[in-house]
């Protein structure tokens, strides 16, 4: 339990244990799943916690109200990591309202047993909820990150409280670079909905804003600016790296990691120096789509396997189409040795992608690196350091 401000408490779960986010993405720092409660004439809660955190969550509201108890528990957003601890909050505060809108009240009984009917009070976009001093204004950010997102603004601390937006990977206190795993949490859970996102820094911004309260990480209350400009820049699908070039591979047996360090040899001869080479067999794959995501220039390198592409290929090109990878340069480096389907495949798996132009000068490796080969790479790397 922490103040904000002298009304406002962060009243989160902090998962330093925690291994896995939606049993897909690893934490390095655990994760944090945040609460709020707004102390006023009437005391509003701001989402609950996951369910494996709620006793430390009602100890925190208990410390803080001593004898007295919330009005509202409003529902931003439905996901369990949020809305875990729920129905023991009905069961414990049972005059307590829960404040959210039609598609959260439909999503709180299919995941009770449990009819909310009778416990919500029921907001529409722009609807505002006075608790004294304190004054919630209503919007809805619908696929940021799920259909029923409920956002707010409390007009009185200047405070946009963000639903999932905003938030990171890691415990509240992590130290660790807030870009890198907000990007990591954004490519993976929110990029596709670029539009939607867009949509959202609309809504707010014409709003007066001091700090921004996510459900997951730190709360943001200095260069505001700077974190909404990296939202406008990522839900654009516009590149952080413009520059440098990100190159992914696999390789079986060392000949194709040979021909991309070829290439970084190349690109560095040429005055590029920031090339960033990940071997996708051996890293994390959440970290690796969002470095795709953050550079705009991506070299893919990959052995055929089994009459198509490596498998670990396979998954980061499908993982990339799936999370927006768009506005992109791509160079692509393949290796056959009897039947090569790497280009082909590449290019057939990303075809869904927006506005991705592949580069003219393949490097086409058939088992060991060649004279020929060492020349096409000289090639690709003049034309990747070419392409503006
Ligand atoms: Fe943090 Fe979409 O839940």
């Amino acid at each position: 339990m922490k103040k904000i401000t002298s009304d406002i408490y962060y009243i989160g779960y902090n998962n330093e244990n925690a291994d896995l986010f939606e049993s897909q993405f690893p934490l390095k720092n655990g994760m944090s799943y945040n609460s709020y409660l707004i102390l006023d004439e009437k005391i509003a809660i701001v989402d609950s916690v996951e369910l494996d955190g709620k006793d430390v969550w009602f100890k925190s509201i208990e410390e803080i109200l001593k004898e007295r108890k919330p009005d509202y528990l409003i529902v931003e957003h439905m996901e369990p990591d949020h809305s875990g601890a729920i129905l023991e909050f009905v069961y414990k505060y049972p005059e307590a309202k829960i404040v959210t809108n039609q598609k959260s009240l439909n999503l709180l009984n299919q995941f009770f047993d449990f009819n909310f009917d009778d416990k919500v009070i029921l907001v529409q976009e722009h609807d505002k909820l006075s608790l004294g001093k304190h004054s919630l204004t209503f919007f809805f950010a619908p696929m940021v990150h799920w259909p029923e997102v409920l956002m707010m603004y409390e007009k009185h601390s200047k405070t946009f409280f963000s639903a999932d937006a905003f938030g990171k990977f890691g415990v509240i206190d992590a130290k660790d670079n807030w870009i890198d795993e907000a990007r990591r949490y954004y490519v993976g859970i929110v990029a596709k909905y670029g539009m939607q996102v867009q949509n959202l820094l609309k809504k707010i911004s014409h709003l007066e804003i001091d700090r921004i309260c996510s459900l997951h990480g730190p709360v943001l209350d200095k260069d505001l600016g700077k974190y909404i400009s990296l939202y406008d820049l990522w839900s654009k699908f516009e590149s952080e790296n413009k520059e440098g070039i990100f190159i992914a591979y696999t390789s079986v047996y060392g000949n194709t990691k040979e021909a991309v360090i070829k290439l970084k040899e190349e690109l560095n001869s040429l005055g590029v120096e920031d090339v960033l080479i990940k071997d996708l067999s051996r890293t994390e794959m959440s970290e690796n789509v969002a470095q795709a995501y953050r550079y705009r220039k991506v070299v893919l390198a990959s052995t055929t396997y089994n009459n198509g592409i490596f498998p670990i290929m396979h998954d980061f090109l499908i993982r990339l189409s799936e999370h927006g990878f768009q506005n992109k340069v791509v160079g692509i480096i393949e290796n056959g040795s009897w039947a090569p389907q790497v280009e082909k495949i590449t290019k057939n798996i990303l075809t869904s992608c927006k506005n991705v132009k592949f580069i003219e000068q393949y490097v086409r490796v058939k088992s060991g690196l060649k004279k020929q080969n060492l020349k096409e790479i000289r090639e690709l790397a003049l034309a990747l350091r070419k392409e503006e």
